[in-house]
């Protein structure tokens, strides 16, 4: 293993070198001011927007971005991912000088074939792992924030100088930067975004779920869990000391339960999601299939984000974090005492607020009221949040209870075989469904846990066409649920996309896929909810 230091760079290499920063915004004002500080010479180059302001207020000489790169010998190009390759073309390429520096803060561009720079030029990699702001505050601190470093081509047969000058120039070297190729940068960003991160948050919200249903009071979960800050104080510890060492600094109790029960959780299987998400990011498909999402002007990332904020959890955080207030944001880790007349009385309001809070998500939700309404007395809330598990009959809602429509105590298997006849005919007749079926080639398999019944809607040339039982094979997207959250979907009465965040929808096969189909959700609505009528009287 090979980091590199301060030592290892030769930072006059950029003397007499004018280093143009394209972009000032979260990386580009950050390297921009620890550049100048560090003695170079720096110029911005920006599009006329509030962002040239900070620069023009921060005494940076500000040029449009093509004449800022015309200026250059060292190009650093931090402008957003999504329209670096757009503003590469028409701003920057055209004008990058014979052996000038192309500097790229991520390898996503390049590793990706979005942008393919000149052969005139360096291209190499500086991509701080960190935040902008940290890159700043860690300079100003005389840390630095790590880096990984890069070169894609050399030209001059300085480059790799070149990117430990810069690296040095930015502070990173004193915290040590490791080399690696654009692809590895990009594929590891990427594999932390969209394979470890949400991993660890499934376990998060599935624990949040858990001890929410067996009765542990909301705040003490989200506290004991994660607000208190002090898991992100664990976090720190290990990235300090090393897993095994930081297990030092908690009691032996602590020591010997994570480790004994521990393996429990080596699960084959998320092994194998996350190979599957690597393979996904490798093979380009991610990148292809993210170009064609922004392309559309993304719409699945805005359903998306409307799903996840609608996340009950979602509420639940904010509610908290108001409540907790400056304490929860403050360095000191927050901690809930259980005794005390002050902090009585914050749990016993807090508590009331979000049962108070809980009730109206799942009333919207369609489920009506959930839970006991909250105590007054001294021995109400707190008294519940004293008595664990057994005593309490289930006085919050959990996280996907809320989210679950009514049971639908008449919907029984020879029932819904009737319904999803006569809403599969439909389907197939339907001609918003045939619109949505143009030139595409989809087939989704719908399966039901509680009993042997399953369902497939095939969308192919601008025919629909809908069968009861599995294709034997081929379907892109395969969903399983409860019957009663099938209805639910299929009623209008539950958002698929929450459901399946929430763990109520099982999904198996191709996201996007999945996203697509969901664009005619409205209308798989419109002909279950008629057809169910209609078979029902
Ligand atoms: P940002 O979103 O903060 O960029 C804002 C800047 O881009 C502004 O100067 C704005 O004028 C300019 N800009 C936005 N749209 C533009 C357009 N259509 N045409 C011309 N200029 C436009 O970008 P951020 O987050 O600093 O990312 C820059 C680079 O740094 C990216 O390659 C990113 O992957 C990388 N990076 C970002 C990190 C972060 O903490 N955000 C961490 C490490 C690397």
């Amino acid at each position: 293993m090979r980091l590199y230091h301060d030592a290892d760079a030769r930072p006059n290499i950029l003397e007499g070198k004018v280093i143009a920063v394209i972009g000032y915004g979260n990386q580009g004002r950050a390297q921009a001011l620890n550049l100048r500080d560090s003695g170079h010479q720096v110029i911005v180059g920006n599009r006329a927007d509030a962002y040239a302001a900070r620069a023009k207020a921060d005494r940076f000489a500000v040029h449009p971005i093509s004449a800022a790169v015309s200026l250059a010998d060292i190009v650093l190009l931090l402008i957003p991912d999504e329209v670096m390759p757009e503003v590469f073309a028409s701003e920057v390429a055209p004008r990058l000088r014979h052996k000038c520096v192309l500097v790229f803060a991520s390898g996503y561009t390049v590793a990706f074939g979005l942008i393919t720079p000149p052969l005139i030029v360096d291209v190499i990699l500086v991509a701080p792992r960190m935040v902008g702001a940290g890159v700043r505050e860690r300079y100003v601190e005389g840390r630095g924030a790590p880096a990984f470093i890069g070169v894609a081509q050399d030209v001059s047969g300085q480059a790799r100088a070149y990117t430990l000058a810069v690296a040095h120039g930015i502070g990173a070297t004193r915290a040590g930067v490791v080399e690696v190729t654009f692809a590895q940068e990009a594929e590891l960003d990427l594999f932390t975004e969209q394979c470890f991160g949400p991993a660890f948050g499934h376990v998060l919200t599935s624990s949040v779920d858990l001890l929410l249903t067996e009765g542990y009071p909301p705040e003490a979960v989200l506290l004991e869990l994660y607000m208190s800050g002090e898991f992100a104080y664990t976090l720190e510890k290990i990235a300090e000391l090393g897993m095994v060492e930081q297990a030092t600094l908690h009691s032996t109790t602590s020591q010997y339960g994570s480790m004994s029960r521990g393996i429990r959780f080596q699960l084959p299987e998320l092994r194998e999601k996350l190979r599957e998400g690597l393979r996904e990011i490798r093979s380009g498909a991610f990148a292809r299939e993210w170009a064609a999402e922004q392309a559309e002007g993304a719409p699945t990332l805005t359903m998306l984000r409307e799903a996840a904020r609608e996340m009950p959890l979602t509420a639940l955080e904010s509610e908290l974090r108001k409540e907790l207030g400056a304490a929860a944001t403050s360095e000191q880790p927050v901690t809930v005492e259980p005794t005390g007349e002050r902090t009585l009385a914050q749990r016993r309001r807090l508590i009331a607020r979000l049962q108070h809070l809980v009730s109206r998500i799942a009333r919207r939700a369609g489920r009506g009221a959930v839970m006991d309404p909250p105590s007054e007395t001294a021995e109400g809330p707190t008294a519940m949040a004293r008595t664990g598990a057994s005593e309490t009959a289930h006085p919050q809602a959990p996280l996907s209870e809320s989210l679950r429509p009514e049971p639908s105590p008449a919907l029984g298997r020879a029932t819904l075989e009737r319904v999803l006849g006569a809403f599969l005919d439909d389907a197939t007749a339907d001609r918003a469904l045939q619109a949505f079926a143009q030139g595409r080639s989809i087939t989704t398999v719908y399966r039901m846990t509680d009993t042997d019944l399953a369902f497939s809607l095939r969308f192919a040339e601008g025919k629909v066409e809908g069968a009861l039982g599995a294709p034997e094979a081929g379907a892109e997207v395969a969903l399983s649920m409860t019957t009663e959250t099938l209805d639910g979907m299929l009623s209008g009465r539950l958002n698929p996309t929450r459901a399946t965040l929430a763990g109520d929808i099982r999904f198996d096969g191709d996201a996007r896929t999945a996203l697509t189909v969901q664009r005619v959700q409205k209308d798989l609505i419109r002909l279950y909810s008629a057809a169910r009528t209609r078979t029902m009287g």
